[in-house]
This record gives structure tokens, C-alpha cells and sequence, in this order.
């Protein structure tokens, strides 16, 4: 595959802790630490619930992938995902070529007492229960990863050494 950048780039279902993981690891590594939603958010000047009404999924993924793009020419970095990124063919197949992937997995139930704002999140109040939306992206995140931590039941400290392993063992830290 061709590799058009070398970011570091967090994927998983919402409340996985990509986020949170991100931002930590980016401190330790003194890296730059991107966040999808948050650039979305600004670039749109309106909060994803707002973006979903006046855009429709659609819409949101069309600006994730845009979003992927513009990372092409970014210093190295490390992303944050939105949780359905990987739902949308064109920017599955991009995520592998903007660098490095990193699958954070996470059980439905413990994603969703994980999460303090649901409100946020307009698929989490949406008519696909939390659960089934997961199972049915699950084929999709381990097509894209290629390091998988499993989250569950862990610390955050043990989710990012768990990270920082890994990512030395494939000489990407
Ligand atoms: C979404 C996850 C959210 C956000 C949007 C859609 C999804 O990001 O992008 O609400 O489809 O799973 P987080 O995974 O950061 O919560």
C-alpha cells in the first residue's frame, strides 16, 4: 500500500478512549495531536448534533474524509478519529495510507458508561442500539488496524503503555 504520510492514527468505537489516549501519548512523545471532531467542528463552525440535522450522516462522513485528506500534508501526528470513520469505503482505504492505525477496542456496555455526554453523540440516541452499531462496524476497524489494543477493564496509563509498545515494536515511537 501507499503510504502518502507516517501519522500515528487512533480509530474505535465512540468512548473507546481515542480521545483521551491521544492526547496523553502526544505529551509523552512530545508529538502534535489532531482531533477529528474537533476539527470538523471548527472548520464547520457548527457541533456535530448540528452537522448531522442540517447534513445528514452523509454530510459528516463526506467532511471526515475531507478531513483525512488535508492530513496528507500535515507534519507527522497523531489523529484522533470520529468513531464511524471507518464506515465510509474511501477513507477506510485512506486511513492505511495516512500512516500507522491503532484499533482501540472496547465492549459496547463499557464504551457506553465510558461516555459522560451521550448528547454529544447523535448515533448513540439514534434507532440502531449501541451494541448492534458496534457489531456492525467491528469487520471495518479490524480491516483497518494494524495494531489492536483491547481496552477493556484498563487504566488509561495501561492503555497508552499498552500503545507505546506495541508502536515501538513496529519501530513507529
Ligand atoms: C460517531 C462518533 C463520534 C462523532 C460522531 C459520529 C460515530 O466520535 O464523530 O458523533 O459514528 O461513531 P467519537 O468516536 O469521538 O465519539
Amino acid at each position: 500500500m501507499e503510504k502518502l504520510a507516517d501519522h500515528i492514527i487512533f480509530i474505535g468505537f465512540m468512548g473507546s478512549g481515542k480521545s483521551t489516549v491521544s492526547r496523553r501519548l502526544a505529551r509523552f512523545e512530545n508529538m502534535n495531536c489532531i482531533d477529528m471532531d474537533t476539527y470538523i467542528e471548527r472548520e464547520a463552525n457548527m457541533k456535530i448534533p448540528e452537522i448531522f440535522k442540517l447534513e445528514g450522516e452523509a454530510g459528516f462522513r463526506e467532511r471526515e474524509w475531507a478531513f483525512l485528506c488535508s492530513m496528507i500534508a500535515r507534519e507527522r501526528s497523531i489523529l484522533s478519529c470520529g468513531g464511524g470513520v471507518v464506515t465510509n469505503d474511501s477513507s477506510r482505504e485512506l486511513l492505511g495510507q495516512l500512516g500507522c492505525v491503532v484499533y482501540l477496542k472496547v465492549d459496547a456496555a463499557e464504551a457506553v458508561s465510558r461516555i459522560s455526554r451521550p448528547e454529544t453523540r447523535p448515533l448513540l440516541s439514534g434507532e440502531i442500539p449501541p451494541a448492534e452499531l458496534l457489531a456492525s462496524r467491528l469487520k471495518y476497524y479490524e480491516q483497518a488496524a494494524d495494531i489492536t489494543i483491547d481496552t477493556n477493564g484498563k487504566t488509561l496509563y495501561q492503555v497508552v503503555t499498552a500503545v507505546q509498545k506495541a508502536l515501538r515494536k513496529e519501530g513507529k515511537l
